[in-house]
């Protein structure tokens, strides 16, 4: 499993980056407005705390296809390393991701509700493709399920396409794409730290110290 954080927050980024196993970091218009900061600044300094290596995710916003395009060379020019265009899964997204592809520039198909769209976009050539989880979960729908069947999709058919499952609200949804078969997951910085935070952990690592000091005073094991 890939973990990506869902965030341009710089200090959470510098945190997670530093304590975490992350695989690269993901955008949307939304987060980047969150940061009322220029945004090319903000991308730019996620690359600097990244690297090269990680990906980094950034949506494009245009209607059509060459709009889409165009976006994705500019900020393919713009960025540095190793970048992952957006691109939602509209008719014209997906003929985008086709003209992506052509020119070797790895698109993520992104805002997937359904399964047959994660096809689609997978058959044009795009890298990931992304569930939106919670928003289906909040439609009455079952994201998880999505994701299961996206996964059996993709192995039927032989498509390389990884899954990289969005849109979370909670760890148990996190916890059920993975074992739906979502190769990686995007997921917002309080709930990555949820992943390890656990009460029962907290409270016997200061059981283990109390009787350690008891018995040998302050004394470190020195390993
Ligand atoms: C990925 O970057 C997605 O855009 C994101 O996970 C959507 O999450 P939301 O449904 O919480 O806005």
């Amino acid at each position: 499993m890939k973990l990506y954080i869902d965030s341009a927050n710089i200090e959470s980024i510098s945190w997670l980056n530093e304590y975490y196993p992350i695989a690269g970091v993901t955008t949307n218009p939304s987060i980047l407005v969150k940061e009322e900061k220029p945004y090319l600044e903000v991308l730019k300094e996620i690359r600097s705390i990244i690297g090269n290596d990680k990906e980094l995710f950034v949506q494009a916003l245009g209607d059509k296809a060459e709009e889409i395009l165009d976006e994705a060379r500019f900020i393919t020019n713009e960025l540095s390393g190793n970048l992952i265009v957006k691109v939602p899964v509209t008719e014209e997204g997906i003929k985008a991701i086709k003209l992506l592809t052509a020119e070797n520039i790895p698109s993520l198909a992104t805002t997937v509700y359904t399964a047959f769209q994660a096809l689609i976009a997978a058959k044009s050539g795009a890298k990931y493709v992304a569930p939106y989880v919670n928003r289906i979960d909040n439609l009455s729908g079952n994201g998880g399920l999505v994701v299961k069947e996206i996964s059996e999709l993709f192995t039927a058919y032989g498509l390389s396409c990884e899954i990289l499952a969005a849109s979370f609200k909670n760890l148990q949804q996190v916890h059920d794409v993975c074992l739906a078969g979502a190769e990686a997951v995007t997921v917002a910085p309080d709930i990555i730290e949820s992943m390890v935070a656990f009460p029962s952990t907290a409270s016997d690592v200061v059981d283990f110290k109390r009787q350690w000091v008891n018995a040998f005073g302050e004394n470190r094991t020195n390993l």
